[in-house]
């Protein structure tokens, strides 16, 4: 790599869509499972692609909230995947410094799944590296419902006025709380839309939309969204490339 690329200013948060599993089986004449377990390849080449370059968050689409409408087969075949995947990926990613998250109406799942997912969480919280966050069961505007609701009832027991809301208080209810709103947005599968993925940290990212299929998404992929990233002028809706003061 030159040492210009290695100075090119890199983002803190990737939010990425893996799009395009079904796909890419249906191409090979293969089930669309297995299309979701050849797209745990990438996952780990991400994450590992993240913590090299010293990023501090990534995000990653792993199921909708849209996505329970799929058919039962396919909801409990990837059901199924979370768990093996976890099984085989966590004492790794807990060695590398990962710190997991899970986002969405976690809810929604299993109890036992539910279980799991505190206990990945609780062994990893600790750790100071990458902040990962997996979106399942995760909607944007199920963001937003619950983060009205918390604010409501916060307002409703006399602790908040409506009329002091402001937006801090609201991104503070939001999954990604403390989280810095993703700098670039990587959708993969050639579809050029936002699905429901994070309206209100969206706002000001950079979008980068790839034709490859998520299981065909490799390091050469991860870089051109990079340069991507690295030639925007980030306006904030400001006229000179700074960011808006305080940030
Ligand atoms: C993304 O791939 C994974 C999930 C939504 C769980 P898809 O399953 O949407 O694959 P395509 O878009 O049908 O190819
Ligand atoms: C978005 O992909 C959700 C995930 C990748 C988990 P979808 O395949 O569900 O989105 P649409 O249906 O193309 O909008
Ligand atoms: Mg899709």
């Amino acid at each position: 790599m030159s040492s210009s690329a290695r100075q090119a200013p890199l983002p803190r948060h990737i939010a990425i869509i893996m799009d395009g599993n079904g796909r890419w089986a249906q191409q090979r004449g293969e089930l669309r499972h297995a299309g979701h377990k050849a797209g745990v390849r990438p996952v780990r080449m991400c994450i590992k692609e993240c913590a090299r370059r010293g990023i501090d968050h990534l995000t990653l689409f792993a199921f909708s909230s849209e996505n329970w409408g799929r058919p039962d087969e396919e909801v409990s075949s990837l059901m199924s995947l979370f768990v093996e995947a976890l099984d085989s990926e966590l004492d790794e990613l807990h060695a590398n410094g990962v710190r997991l998250r899970f986002i969405g109406n976690r809810n929604a799942f299993p109890v036992r799944l539910q279980a799991r997912l505190a206990a990945a969480e609780a062994r990893t919280a600790d750790n100071t590296g990458l902040g990962l966050h997996v979106a399942v069961s995760y909607g944007g505007r199920w963001d937003l419902t619950e983060a009205a609701r918390q604010l409501a009832a916060r307002c409703v027991s006399g602790g908040l006025r409506p009329a002091d809301i402001t937006e801090a208080d609201l991104a503070a209810q939001l999954q990604l709380a403390g989280a810095p709103d993703p700098d670039l947005f990587i959708r993969t599968g050639g579809e050029r839309r936002i699905s429901n993925f994070l309206l209100w940290n969206l706002a000001y990212t950079e979008l980068h939309f790839c034709d490859t299929l998520w299981p065909d998404f490799d390091v050469e992929d991860f870089e051109v969204a990079l340069a991507y990233f690295a030639g925007r002028e980030r306006r904030f809706g400001l006229t000179a490339a700074r960011p808006p003061s305080g940030a």
